[in-house]
């Protein structure tokens, strides 16, 4: 099973982001993790469909797209149009998860569901198998360089269970939040596809040979 790193650029340096990008694109990333934060849903504020397609213009690799907005339905083909490849969304941001993630793969997009920490996986049961993905939130949402919350550690596995006795294993699963050299080997081990990492990538002294030792542990 083919594994992913995804670079949360949210612990970029965004005054030097064609930059960073070009090194995180050299050094082996295979998705750019982009967080959209509205100030309401989460208490921080990002950026938005005009950097995306920025970001768009400047490199290949595929976008994937983590809102944390409110009603994204409202805004959503914008986020379609600037180019993202993936696109999630919080069940609890909308009325209606089913048309949302229906709209976003008629697009063409892969559409994945968020789930906080607190949130149980059973909120996604009845839609499960017609999700491309599934983020499981391993901090709350809003900042990086929070720590791993050991509970969702469990979750996974029982992720993993579930997704099994439902006979939906091309869903795949996604880990946002406080991962790093230490546990991202066990965290793969247990089955997780695709892993998110920012401060520990772009925190460290020397983000390439991280990215170069996430690959090598994957
Ligand atoms: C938090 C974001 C994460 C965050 C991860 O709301 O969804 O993507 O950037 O950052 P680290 O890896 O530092 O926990
Ligand atoms: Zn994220």
């Amino acid at each position: 099973m083919k594994k992913f790193l995804a670079s949360s650029l949210l612990s970029a340096d965004f005054l030097h982001l064609e930059e960073v990008i070009h090194f995180t694109e050299k050094a082996g990333v295979d998705l750019l993790h982009l967080d959209i934060m509205d100030g309401h849903y989460v208490p921080n504020l990002t950026f938005g469909p005009p950097l995306i397609s920025q970001i768009r213009n400047i490199t290949n690799l595929p976008l994937d797209v983590h809102l944390m907005i409110t009603n994204p339905e409202e805004t959503i083909d914008t986020y379609c149009e600037a180019g993202a490849s993936m696109i999630s969304v919080h069940p609890e941001t909308t009325k209606h998860l089913h048309r949302l993630i229906s709209y976003i793969k008629k697009k063409n997009i892969k559409a994945g569901a968020v789930l906080n920490p607190a949130t149980p996986l059973s909120m996604l049961e009845d839609i499960l198998c017609e999700l491309d993905y599934v983020l499981l939130m391993s901090v709350n949402p809003g900042f990086g360089g929070q720590s791993f919350i050991p509970q969702v550690r469990k979750k996974v596995d029982r992720f993993i269970k579930i997704r099994k006795i439902l006979g939906c294993e091309q869903v795949k699963l996604e880990i946002d939040g406080g991962v790093n050299l230490e546990n991202i080997g066990d965290l793969s081990r247990a089955g997780v596809e695709i892993f998110v990492v920012g401060s520990a990538i772009y925190h460290s002294d020397d983000p390439e040979a991280t990215i170069q030792k996430m690959k090598r542990v994957l």
